[in-house]
């Protein structure tokens, strides 16, 4: 993947998606967002604008909507896209497991179609090529950790059965056309914020997640912190995760497509291979903003597993990537995004 190319960033407005945007324009690609707005806010393009400098290119539209995406990828002549858009609130695919569906999966036979229609005609100007967000939730309950991309996947909720049927998919199209180049990049947690604090995460109503619901304590729209089990067989008794620096993830993206010039498909893990417990990062959240995050250890959250956390050596190897940001700069940078921009987008 040679630079100044047109990426299609498909649900492109959102946290991951904003920044990647960031980490594409930096790496001299030429992004174009492709969203619905459903679940971002339009003030993130003025943010974007304000960083990179100039005014991101923007489709308005819905990735389900397949001659749209058709349309966008010939007039962009896009060369290669990055598949955000769906909906990712695991609470929420349990009670309402049929918008998961439609949303993730049809969404991506949707993305497929249009690409297929484009790369795969006579008049292609390239491969189809592919980078598809995935997650470590198909890992389940692993045996074990840390974890290697060959691990047996299974799925504890409609989210992340829409997440392993879409790897399904993507391998399956690869079998009849090796044309199609894809990089699957299973995501550990991504927390934190751009250095500039003009872009984070955003999320609507009560977080799901443990970083922006630490962050909203903190800055005093929320009383404490509930610790979802303090029983878990790790150091201290709560769940341990592999926390993530959004922009180290939006960089793997960078190295993903520059990777599937090759013309080889693979599937990474995007982690740091260093595992925290929801005490270590309220602590060192603390440290960060000299707030006091107050909390109460309650029962388990039903679907969590005790631990999670990546072996990120493939990714080294393919991609040439690896983390860099340690916690401390996580809980900084997403310290200064929720202090700067206390309702968020909505400020
Ligand atoms: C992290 C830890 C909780 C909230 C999920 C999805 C994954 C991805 C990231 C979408 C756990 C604890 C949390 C709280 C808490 N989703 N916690 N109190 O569950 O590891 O992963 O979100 O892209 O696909 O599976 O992330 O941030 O919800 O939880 O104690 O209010 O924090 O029990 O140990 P999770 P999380």
């Amino acid at each position: 993947m040679t630079t100044q190319q047109t990426i299609l960033l498909t649900g492109g407005a959102g946290y991951i998606g904003s920044h990647t945007f960031v980490a594409l324009h930096e790496a001299g690609f030429v992004p174009v967002i492709l969203d619905n707005f459903s679940n971002s806010h339009p003030a993130v393009l003025e943010r974007l604008q304000r960083i990179t400098g100039r005014d991101p290119l923007v489709e308005r539209g819905d990735v389900l909507d397949t001659p749209l995406v058709e349309a966008v990828l010939r007039r962009h002549r896009i060369a290669g896209v990055v598949h955000f858009a769906g909906s990712k609130a695991v609470g929420e695919s349990v009670a309402q497991p049929l918008k998961y569906f439609e949303n993730n999966i049809g969404g991506a036979i949707s993305l497929l179609r249009a690409m297929e229609a484009v790369y795969l005609a006579p008049d292609s100007w390239g491969p189809p090529t592919l980078v598809f967000s995935s997650s470590a939730t198909v890992y389940g309950d692993p045996a074990t950790v840390p974890i290697t991309e060959d691990f047996p996947r299974s799925h504890t909720n409609p989210y992340g059965h829409t997440k392993l049927v879409i790897e399904d998919m993507l391998a399956a199209v690869r079998q009849p056309q090796p044309a199609w180049r894809i990089a699957t990049l299973r995501y550990f947690n991504p927390v934190g914020a751009h250095p500039s604090g003009l872009i984070g995460e955003d999320p609507a109503g009560i977080p799901n997640n443990l970083m922006p619901f630490v962050t909203q304590v903190a800055v005093g729209q929320r009383p404490q912190l509930s610790v979802f089990g303090g029983d878990y067989p790790t150091p201290d008794g709560t769940g341990v995760r592999d926390y993530i620096h959004v922009d180290d993830l939006a960089a793997g993206h960078v190295a993903a497509l520059r990777a599937l010039s090759s013309g080889e498909s693979f599937t990474v893990n995007l982690g740091t291979g260093q595992g925290y417990s929801v005490l270590q990062v309220v602590r060192a959240f603390e440290r960060a903003s000299g707030r006091k995050v107050p909390y109460q250890i309650v029962a388990r959250r039903p679907g969590d597993v005790a631990q999670c956390y990546a072996d990120p050596s493939l990714a080294r190897q393919i991609l040439g990537w690896e983390a860099r940001k340690g916690l401390d700069a996580m809980c900084v940078d997403a310290w200064r995004w929720q202090s700067q921009n206390p309702k968020g987008y909505g400020t």
